[in-house]
């Protein structure tokens, strides 16, 4: 199959964008104490993660040095490094969950889309996600997709609820 990668100037003024969204971010923060962690707010909200040659920008700004950025960056598990899918998928292991099934839930997931837990499926979709509580016990097992709760779960209710995002 041929695969052509080309940047189209829409594509370059769309980076431009960003990136001048993150200078913002830099100055409007860099007096701050602590500016790191709501520049890397900024970052993950433009990008959806925390791209490498953006942290290098940080970096830079900052005055700080890219290993520090790193440790902060994969010590919260709220910042991710690496690209998610279009649809990212929160099951919820906690305690009430869990009791009622939630593994179960999060294994025919993962069969289903044929990726592990913190996995992206091949066409950028979904990202699979075990959480915390998710504050809905009372629809315990409880998952997310985007922004919509999914509660009272089984396994075989998995297909069909992600047929609804194809
Ligand atoms: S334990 Fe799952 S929503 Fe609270």
């Amino acid at each position: 199959m041929e695969h052509q990668q080309t940047c189209s100037s829409a594509d370059i003024a769309e980076a431009d964008e960003k990136l001048e969204k993150v200078k913002h971010a830099i100055v409007q923060f860099k007096l701050m104490k602590g500016a790191l962690i709501p520049v890397l707010h900024e970052v993950q909200d433009i990008y959806g993660f925390l791209p490498e040659p953006v942290l290098q920008v940080v970096s830079e700004e900052l005055n700080l040095p890219l290993s520090e950025i790193y440790g902060v960056a994969s010590f919260y598990h709220f910042f991710s490094l690496t690209p998610k899918g279009e649809n990212v998928i929160h099951v919820c292991m906690g305690t009430a969950c869990y009791i009622k099934g939630a593994q179960a839930v999060l294994d025919r997931l993962s069969t289903e889309l044929k990726v592990p837990v913190q996995g992206t499926t091949e066409d950028n979709k979904f990202t699979l996600e075990a959480t915390r509580c998710l504050g809905a016990c009372g629809l315990a097992p409880v998952m997310t997709i985007g922004e919509k709760v999914h509660g009272r779960l089984v396994p075989n209710a998995v297909p069909k609820i992600l047929n609804e995002y194809n």
